[in-house]
Formats: C-alpha cells, structure tokens, sequence
C-alpha cells in the first residue's frame, strides 16, 4: 500500500464528490458528512464514473444508470451482485490522502 495525496480538503464541498486520477487510477472522493471517503470510479455495471455521481448522504448514485453504492463499504444497494472498492482515506493539514494498493 502507498499513500497519494489526491486534493486539498477545500477542493470538496460537503455532500460533493469528485473524480480523481492518482497514480494512473481513477478514484472518486466524497466530502460527507465532514469526512472525506474514496472508492474506485469504475461502476461495475457499465463502467460510469461514481465521481460525478449525485450523493444522498453516504450513498452515491450513479450518473450513467442509477445503481446506488454505500461510499462507505462499497456495498451496491440495488440488490444485484457488485461492488465497488474502497479506500483508505486520511487529512493532514488541508490535503486528503489515499491509500492504494
Ligand atoms: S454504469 Fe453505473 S449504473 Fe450503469
């Protein structure tokens, strides 16, 4: 595991979220509930971005079709098989890190 820095804390309003590349993968961070969270961007049903999905609380919805994921575990809410991975997140000063594999 190596920790990237991926934004600044200010980079993301609360109840935003983003898409991210850091070290040639493609992350979506979440400003929820003043913490920050990170998932992979790649939604396993056809490949949508969840950084530029809409947030209702810690659940993201997907732009593309609308599977809903919990940005916490990565758990699809939609009572079909996939995930999405999640990512170890931490603030330092005003920066956000992940921790990727
Ligand atoms: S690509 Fe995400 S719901 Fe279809």
């Amino acid at each position: 595991m190596a920790k990237y820095k991926v934004c600044k804390t200010s980079d993301l309003a609360e109840g935003q979220g983003n898409k991210y590349e850091v070290n040639g993968q493609d992350i979506a961070v979440y400003h929820v509930d003043g913490k920050f969270w990170a998932t992979a961007d790649f939604c396993p049903h056809r490949g949508g971005s969840l950084g530029y999905g809409r947030l209702d609380g810690k659940t993201v919805i997907c732009p593309s079709h609308g599977w809903q994921f919990d940005i916490t575990t990565g758990e699809c809410l939609n009572n079909v098989s996939g995930e999405v991975n999640t990512f170890e997140v931490s603030v330092e000063g005003d920066e956000v890190y992940v921790e990727l594999p």
